[in-house]
C-alpha cells in the first residue's frame, strides 16, 4: 500500500463518526501531532479539532523525552478552548485529568473485562499495571492568565508497545485486544469518550471529575516515591487534592501537595536517572506548557 492508499483507507474509517462539530486533520507522517496541533490552534482552529498522524518522526514525551511513534500505535492531539474563568495552570491541569478519564473509558470498552484499567496520578493510563497511553498537554495563556487554547496530545500503544521504558509498558494488542485495533478504527471512539468527559467537566465541574479518577485510580493509600526536579520524597499517597494535586504523607505525618513528579509505586524500583526513550511516565501535573512548563512544585498542606 503507498502512503496516501494508507492514509484515505485509515481516513475512510473515521469519516462520518465523530462527534458533532468535531474534526479531523489527518496525515500520513508528521514529526509530533502535538507541534502541528498548535500551530493549527494558533491559526484559530476551533475546539474539537483532532490532528492525527499513522507515525511520528518527532514524537515527543514529557520533559523534553522522545515518544517512539511507529506506524500502528494511534497519534492524535486534540484542540479545546476552555472558557477560563480560573488560571491558566488550573485549566490545564484539570484538562489533564479529564483526557486521562476519557482514555481509560475508551481502553475498557476496547479490552476483555478481565483486563484492569486503571489511571496513574495524573494523567497516565495503564492496563495490568503496564503503561499503555501517556498525554502531553501544551497550552498558551492569554496575557491576563486566561487559557487562550490547549492542545492535549494522545500517545496510545495499540499494536506496540516499547521494550525499553522508565516504567512497563503495553499494548493493547498485548493485553487482549482484538487484532483489528488500528488507529482510524480507535480514533472515532476515542473522539466520542473525550467529548463525553468534556462536556461532564463543563457541565459538572471538575469535583465529579476527580471522582471518576480516584475510583479507578492505582496506589491511594499505598507507599509511593515521588522523584521531583532535584529530589526524592517518600510517603503514602493520601488523595487527590480539590485541584489534583497529589497529597503525600511524610514519615512524619506532616502531608505536602505535589503538583510534578515522577511517581513510583515500589520504591526499589525508582531509576537513577530518567531513562531517555519512549513511553517514560514522568507526570507533571497536566502539563508541558508551550510558554510555560510547570515547575515541580512541593507545597505544605494547610
Ligand atoms: C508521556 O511522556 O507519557 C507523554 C507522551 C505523549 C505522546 C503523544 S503521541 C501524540 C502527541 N504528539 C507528541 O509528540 N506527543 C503526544
Amino acid at each position: 500500500m503507498t502512503q496516501p492508499e494508507a492514509l484515505v483507507g485509515a481516513s475512510l474509517e473515521v469519516c462520518g463518526v465523530l462527534p458533532a462539530g468535531w474534526r479531523v486533520i489527518a496525515r500520513y507522517a508528521v514529526g509530533s501531532t502535538n507541534d502541528e496541533a498548535r500551530e493549527h490552534a494558533k491559526a484559530g482552529a476551533p475546539e474539537g479539532t483532532l490532528v492525527w498522524a499513522l507515525r511520528q518522526t518527532a514524537g515527543r514525551g514529557r520533559r523534553g523525552r522522545g515518544w517512539d511513534s511507529p506506524e500502528g500505535n494511534l497519534y492524535v492531539s486534540v484542540i479545546l478552548r476552555p472558557e477560563a474563568t480560573t488560571g491558566f495552570a488550573a485549566q490545564a491541569a484539570q484538562a489533564s485529568f479529564v483526557a486521562a478519564v476519557a482514555v481509560a473509558d475508551l481502553v475498557r470498552g476496547l479490552l476483555p473485562p478481565m483486563a484492569r484499567v486503571q489511571v496513574k496520578w495524573p494523567n497516565d493510563v495503564l492496563v495490568n499495571g503496564r503503561k499503555v497511553c501517556g498525554l502531553l498537554l501544551e497550552a498558551e495563556p492569554e496575557t491576563d492568565g486566561r487559557v487562550l487554547w490547549l492542545v492535549i496530545g494522545i500517545g496510545l500503544n495499540l499494536q506496540f508497545a516499547p521494550t525499553v521504558a522508565q516504567y512497563p509498558a503495553t499494548s493493547l494488542r498485548a493485553a487482549g485486544g482484538d487484532g483489528v485495533l488500528t488507529p482510524g478504527v480507535v480514533l472515532p471512539v476515542l473522539a466520542k469518550c473525550l467529548a463525553s468527559a468534556v462536556d461532564d467537566w463543563r457541565q459538572n465541574g471538575f469535583a465529579g471529575m476527580c471522582a471518576r479518577w480516584r475510583a479507578q485510580a492505582i496506589g491511594i493509600g499505598a507507599p509511593v516515591t515521588v522523584r521531583l526536579a532535584n529530589d526524592l520524597r517518600v510517603g503514602i499517597f493520601r488523595d487527590l487534592d480539590a485541584d489534583g494535586a497529589l497529597i503525600l504523607e511524610l514519615a512524619d505525618g506532616q502531608r505536602q501537595r505535589i503538583t510534578a513528579g515522577d511517581v513510583f509505586f515500589a520504591p526499589t524500583s525508582v531509576p537513577a536517572v530518567a531513562v531517555p526513550t519512549c513511553a517514560v511516565a514522568d507526570v507533571t501535573m497536566a502539563t508541558e506548557m508551550a510558554a510555560t512548563e510547570m515547575a515541580s512544585e512541593v507545597i505544605p498542606c494547610c
